[in-house]
């Protein structure tokens, strides 16, 4: 089996979120972090798909390489030598995992990418085809790894003149966890750490699944940056108080005006900096962007399974015959956004100007 080099996962980040263990793809359990390390091993595009539904992996970039590990994994287990059989079997499987979780738009870029490819390997046989899947989705995991590293560079630009030590609020996990390994939000956190820029970082608890408290924290407490975690409700008091200098959140769809969603609860945030005048960034690799959907209204919201928020920790907390709601992400509207910090520049207002450029010149 062949094992590639793993050295550069440790780098900065000591949170190991995939390991690509050729023909198979072993993902830390997230459901079970802070209290457990397992890895959840992926041999098929069934488990794959159930991965990314149970939110063993979770977080826009993490959920696009996962996808794209998917198709080699479904390329790598065909049983059968018929091209034709081949092709349609990838294509049916790009199709099942498309249906995993709706909002990520990173989920579809990676699928696309997959496509694109498959569809221009007319004439080349099952084992040439696999391993150009093979190679692209190790490129793309790859490649967000070092765009990682550039959101992060970028993010110190936005703080050069802010300072000197900065108390940074977050929401939900945008960190390596939700990517190959640096993050997004906590690339810029990460980046700033290591200047020695950070007082504190605020963590929202993130209600329900709490991707703030479980994840964000355990990444933030293995690299010793300063941090405490508030419950949700608690952010408009910190705010008051002159206790936070910067939202830094991360997206899981950006539309071409600039509107971002994000994990639930991010639209309150954005509307609570707005009224503080505390500036609000989204951090986001360009594949984030959705250019094919004009505005925050046109982006999918998933709902999810009510148990989530009817049970804390697999306890009962609501009893069955009260009524939830679990929309999973709400859209913070481009009016309440700074700036959007990408790997190739940061985006400030009018976003659907400047959105366009880049996308123009590309
Ligand atoms: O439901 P999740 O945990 O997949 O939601 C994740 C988020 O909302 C993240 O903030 C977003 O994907 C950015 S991750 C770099």
């Amino acid at each position: 089996m062949e094992v590639r080099d793993l050295s550069k996962y440790s780098g900065d980040s000591k949170v190991c979120t995939m390991l690509w263990e050729r023909p198979v793809l072993k993902l830390i359990d997230q459901r079970k972090l802070p209290f457990e390390e397992v890895y959840f091993e992926c041999k098929s595009v069934e488990d794959i798909g159930e991965a990314i539904v149970e939110m063993v992996v979770r977080g826009a970039p993490a959920i696009g390489v996962t996808a794209a590990y998917g198709i080699a994994i479904a390329a790598l287990s065909f049983d059968g030598s018929q091209n034709g059989a081949f092709i349609e079997h990838l294509y049916k499987s790009i199709d099942y995992l498309s249906k995993t979780r709706p909002t990520a738009v990173n989920l579809f870029w990676a699928l696309d990418r997959m496509k694109k490819l498959i569809s221009g390997t007319g004439g080349l046989d099952t084992h040439a085809v696999t391993e150009r899947i093979v190679k692209e989705a190790e490129k793309i995991e790859d490649d967000d790894l070092k765009i990682n590293y550039m959101l992060g560079g970028n993010g110190l630009k936005v703080f050069e003149g802010a300072g000197p030590r900065l108390k940074i609020l977050t929401h939900c996990n945008a960190g390596a966890l939700a990517t190959s390994g640096y993050g997004t939000a906590l690339a810029v956190i990460r980046s700033l750490h290591k200047g020695g820029r950070i007082e504190n970082v605020i963590v929202d608890e993130t209600r329900p699944f709490l991707q703030g408290a479980r994840l964000t924290a355990w990444e933030l407490h293995q690299e010793k940056i300063p941090f405490f975690i508030i419950s949700d409700n608690m952010a408009g008091y910190f705010m008051s108080k002159g206790e936070v200098d910067a939202v830094v959140v991360g997206a899981d769809r950006i539309a071409a005006n600039g509107d971002s969603a994000n994990k639930i609860g991010t639209l309150s945030l954005s509307v609570l900096a707005k009224n503080y005048g505390i500036p609000f960034y989204i951090v986001a690799p360009l594949s984030t962007i959705d250019i094919n959907t004009a505005d925050g209204s046109l982006i999918p919201i998933e709902e999810r399974n009510e148990k989530e928020v009817r049970e804390v920790l697999g306890k009962v907390i609501i009893p069955e015959y009260m009524q939830v709601r679990n929309p999973a992400f709400d859209v913070a509207p481009a009016d309440n956004i700074t700036g959007i910090i990408t790997e190739a520049e940061v985006i400030y207002p009018p976003f659907d100007k400047n959105i366009k450029k880049i996308f123009d010149s590309m």
